[in-house]
């Protein structure tokens, strides 16, 4: 009878003991299912430390900014925005230029009468959002006895474009750029001003793809 006892007693304590240990098993402090799992990034994606990649540097901002009256400076303004991925704004006179307006062997036609004129500002409609956002801004412009159409004035006075790198461009029967340009770097005194180039209306994409290539634009 006292080893039947006994043997009782033992069966029962190694129950107790296997039964403390399971449950010790279950309760004791470490990482819980949760805890082992990686960390979600901030956009919420996963990724071990190994695999993130460095984070990618934002690409520059680019604005092509243009006046165009009978669309040649347009032309040279879209192959730049194809060429670098650009936004386009155009510079729209709230009154448009009529073919009389522009019709510069009468000397009293509006566009003649304006270039005269150093405080001739034509309003401009429309807005450009956030032109603080852009690194570089090209500005297009047809030539107008030697300078730059008085709207360009407007846009430039209108607008801060103190951290960017401007680019003029222009297109015209055969004048340069360099006069017309001279006159608008005092209105944007803090830019960045690269020279400017003028091309024939005619130009295609890969002149100014290889114009563009040689250009030092904020990187
Ligand atoms: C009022 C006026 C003045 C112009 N003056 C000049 C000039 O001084 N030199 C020149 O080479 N072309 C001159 N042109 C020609 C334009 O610069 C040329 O046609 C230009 O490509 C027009 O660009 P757009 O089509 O973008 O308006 C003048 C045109 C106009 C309407």
């Amino acid at each position: 009878m006292k080893r039947i006892l006994a043997s009782l007693t033992a069966l029962t304590l190694f129950c107790a003991l296997t039964a403390c240990s399971w449950v010790a098993d279950q309760s004791a402090p470490g990482p819980s299912p949760s805890d082992q799992e990686e960390p979600l990034s901030e956009n919420g994606t996963s990724s071990t430390p190994d695999e993130q990649e460095p984070a990618a540097a934002a690409e520059p901002r680019v604005l092509v900014a243009y006046f165009s009256a009978t669309a040649n400076t347009e032309h040279i303004a879209r192959h730049i925005q194809t060429v670098l991925n650009a936004d386009l704004y155009e510079i729209v006179p709230e009154e448009p230029y009529t073919d009389d307006d522009l019709h510069y062997s009468d000397d009293n036609c509006r566009a003649n009468r304006e270039q005269n004129d150093p405080d001739a500002r034509p309003a401009i409609t429309g807005t450009l959002e956030h032109p603080e956002n852009y690194d570089a801004v090209f500005l297009g412009y047809p030539i107008w006895w030697g300078q730059a159409p008085k709207v360009m004035y407007t846009f430039l006075e209108s607008y801060t474009f103190e951290d960017a790198t401007i680019v003029p461009f222009c297109t015209s029967g055969s004048s340069g750029i360099r006069s017309s340009a001279d006159l608008l770097y005092p209105l944007a005194p803090d830019a960045s001003w690269l020279p400017g180039q003028r091309f024939d209306g005619s130009a295609s994409q890969e002149d100014i793809a290889a114009w563009v290539e040689e250009l030092e634009l904020p990187e």
